[in-house]
């Protein structure tokens, strides 16, 4: 129905007049029959969507073809149907090739994901009222295009906001598996090709002979949509669940433990995408306790998945969480690069560094991560957060891609010539065999996925940008809107409207110039709490007190972390002139009184944005109920419910950070709101 959530942008809904506008091709041809195959998938897509788009209902074959079909297989099978063809000569891996001119409508695929990938185009185009007659190749911009879920076996998810896991239940994989081949739909539309399953804080339970059956399960239903099933491994496993009496990545007994129980979970999962592993970070066991590097570690896991063709995805968030704040030479945001500089080059070709787009943790500024631009001999991806950790938890309406847009676009001048992050992780700008993105998603069984309808424009535009990060985010929204909500002009414009306010409004009223999101940073990360930032190990800091504020990262006086950037970005960063205002106390301590570019004050900056941003979000309020009677009621209310709520707590935020910083610094003001209460 209309309302079913769990569709996402799959819904399918009929389109008026299409009839008229499109004479539809009359039968399927799925150049493959064996039921686990994304082709044959893609017909039965292909059937299902036309049904619900055009009312009719087409047979699909598996051979053959009448005077008009639509054809949907791989380069292969179709030149062995109907002989050779040129048009798909420039296909790569997971590229399609679809064309709508003719009798007979072309989905081509270079390998079987490209061929339901094209199927997924065309129904999305048919969905949207586009009915163009053209053709067209399209071809990932890089190979790894996964998702993370931190799932745990009770159930639970670490950071999740729309309920509890979809993969386990009770320290096992769950017995329903529907829900997972229904997610795997989903991400197989926005041409998602992995996907792993468990919380990077990974329990070694996992790895019982009950669990690794029900990973084959998983894995076989999200296998007809070309998504392979990975998994969180913990390093401790040899010791903590075998009963070795050590996990060092170097001792040939733990080597040969990870040898044998891959093989065995590759046995049950023989397409298995690989190894996500988080080491020595947050009190997670990792191969510095042996005093071996992170590379030996990685290596390890690499060499095990080796034969059978996987990946380690050997995650860069390596950090000492317990830092002496009293040294201001100490930074977290150091660490990446610290940690995995001197080993480039030393990663095994099956390894791919994954690292967080920031040098701190997904907070609402940050600039690109240095180590990006540092690893020129080590593959690399981009970890994005489709869950908003650190932003509203999906209370709030944060659209992200204008977020990742900044950082994937960021040039970092590596060897001073253009180098934006987008093409590093592709692999392209230094010439590495593998890269792409994670996202962080950890959707649950609320029907919504995520918590909130609106939050789903996230996990859409992250399938597109990992698919071709040069996508408009406007662009992006209004595709998504369309499947979503209907074609309802009023609808586009105003959920356009609040989507690209939404995250410059909660920066400013959360943390702005580069000070981070200014969150409760112990647990919560949600709701002000600026106080919490500092005096703690975490290293989080703002080092703010009665005259001053920021981190000190230049080289002349402070952690050195402007000098982790190639040497052209480093300039910029090392001289508050030419920082830009948005990362000002990101990279420079100064005084409240320090005036921005703008030339107001920090201090003032930050009461007026604070109020900026809240005003802002009131708006959306009033932009949600113009549309009252144009969007179902059970969606109409589900976010009113939400818009209400960012409205009032973006209040709260705003009286908090301003009282806190005018009771710090006394500093009054200028448009006496603050203080006077
Ligand atoms: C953040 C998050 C943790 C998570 C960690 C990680 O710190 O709050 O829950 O485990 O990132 O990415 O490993």
């Amino acid at each position: 129905t209309a309302e079913d959530g769990s569709q996402a942008w799959l819904r399918y809904a009929p389109v008026p007049n299409a009839n008229r506008y499109h004479s539809l091709p009359l039968s399927i041809v799925a150049l493959n029959s064996t039921k686990s195959s994304p082709v044959y998938t893609a017909g039965q897509e292909l059937q299902k969507g036309i049904k619900g788009i055009f009312q009719e209902q087409l047979n699909v074959n598996s051979a053959g073809k009448g005077s008009s079909s639509i054809i949907v297989g791989t380069i292969d099978a179709y030149s062995k149907a109907y002989g050779d063809c040129d048009e798909f000569k420039e296909l790569e891996d997971d590229g399609f090739y679809l064309s709508t001119e003719g009798r007979d409508v072309k989905i081509i695929g270079k390998n079987e994901r490209g061929a339901l990938y094209g199927a997924f185009e065309y129904l999305s185009r048919l969905a949207q009222g586009n009915f163009a007659s053209d053709s067209y190749l399209a071809n990932p911009h890089a190979p790894i295009r996964w998702t993370n879920e931190w799932d745990n076996m009770d159930g639970s998810i670490e950071r999740g906001y729309g309920g509890p896991s979809i993969f386990f239940q009770n320290g096992y994989v769950a017995d329903n598996v529907t829900r997972a081949a229904e997610y795997a739909r989903l991400l197989a539309s926005i041409r998602i090709n992995g996907i792993i399953i468990n919380n990077v804080n990974a329990n070694v339970t996992l790895l019982s002979a009950r669990n690794i059956e029900g990973l084959g399960r998983l894995a076989d239903v999200m296998r007809p949509y070309g998504v392979q099933l990975g998994i969180s491994l913990n390093f401790s496993s040899p010791q903590s669940f075998g009963g070795l009496s050590s996990y060092d990545p170097l001792d040939p007994s733990v080597d040969a433990w990870w040898t044998n129980t891959t093989n065995t979970i590759y046995k049950r999962v023989p397409d298995m995408a690989g190894y996500l592993v988080k080491a020595n970070s947050e009190g997670q066991p990792g191969p510095l306790t042996y005093n071996r590097t992170l590379a030996d570690g990685a290596n390890m896991f690499a060499r095990a998945v080796k034969p059978h063709g996987g990946v380690i995805m050997f995650r860069a968030f390596v950090y000492d969480n317990h830092i002496n704040e009293s040294n201001w030479k100490n930074d977290r945001a150091n660490a990446a690069v610290e940690f995995f500089k001197d080993l480039d080059g030393k990663f095994d070709e099956n390894v791919v560094v994954q690292i967080k787009y920031g040098p701190i943790d997904f907070q609402v500024r940050e600039p690109a991560s240095p180590l990006f631009s540092t690893l020129r001999n080590t593959s690399t991806s981009i970890e994005l957060q489709v869950t908003p950790e650190y932003l509203g938890q999906n209370c709030h309406l944060v659209y992200l891609a204008p977020l990742w847009k900044e950082i994937l676009d960021f040039d970092t001048r590596a060897d001073n010539k253009s180098s934006k992050v987008s093409n590093i992780i592709s692999g392209q700008r230094f010439k590495r065999p593998l890269g792409g993105s994670a996202g962080v998603v950890n959707v649950g069984t609320n029907t919504t996925w995520l918590g909130s309808h609106l939050a789903m424009s996230n996990l859409y535009a992250y399938g597109a940008l990992a698919w071709d990060p040069s996508a408009d985010s406007v662009d992006i929204l209004r595709e998504w809107i369309r499947l979503t909500f209907g074609f309802d002009e009023k609808v586009s414009d105003t959920i356009i409207e609040m989507s690209m306010k939404s995250w410059p409004a909660y920066e400013n009223y959360s943390g702005n110039l580069g000070i981070q999101t200014l969150t409760d940073i112990i647990y919560t990360h949600f709701g002000p709490n600026p106080a919490s930032q500092d005096g703690n190990g975490w290293g989080q800091w703002t080092r703010a007190d009665k005259f001053s504020i920021g981190m000190d990262r230049t080289v002349k006086n402070g952690t050195g972390n402007a000098g982790q950037y190639s040497p052209e970005v480093a300039q910029r960063y090392e001289n508050i002139e030419t920082t830009p205002d948005n990362l000002l106390l990101w990279f420079h301590h100064v005084n409240y009184t320090q005036k921005l570019k703008s030339g107001k004050s920090v201090i003032q900056h930050f009461y007026d944005a604070h109020y900026e941003g809240a005003a802002t979000a009131q708006t959306f309020v009033s932009l949600w109920e113009s549309l009252k009677g144009k969007v179902d009621e059970e969606r109409y209310n589900h976010i009113m419910f939400r818009q209400v709520f960012q409205a009032g707590h973006s209040l709260v935020w705003r009286d908090s950070i301003n009282q806190f910083y005018h009771n710090l610094s006394e500093i009054p003001d200028e448009a006496k709101r603050v203080g006077n209460h």
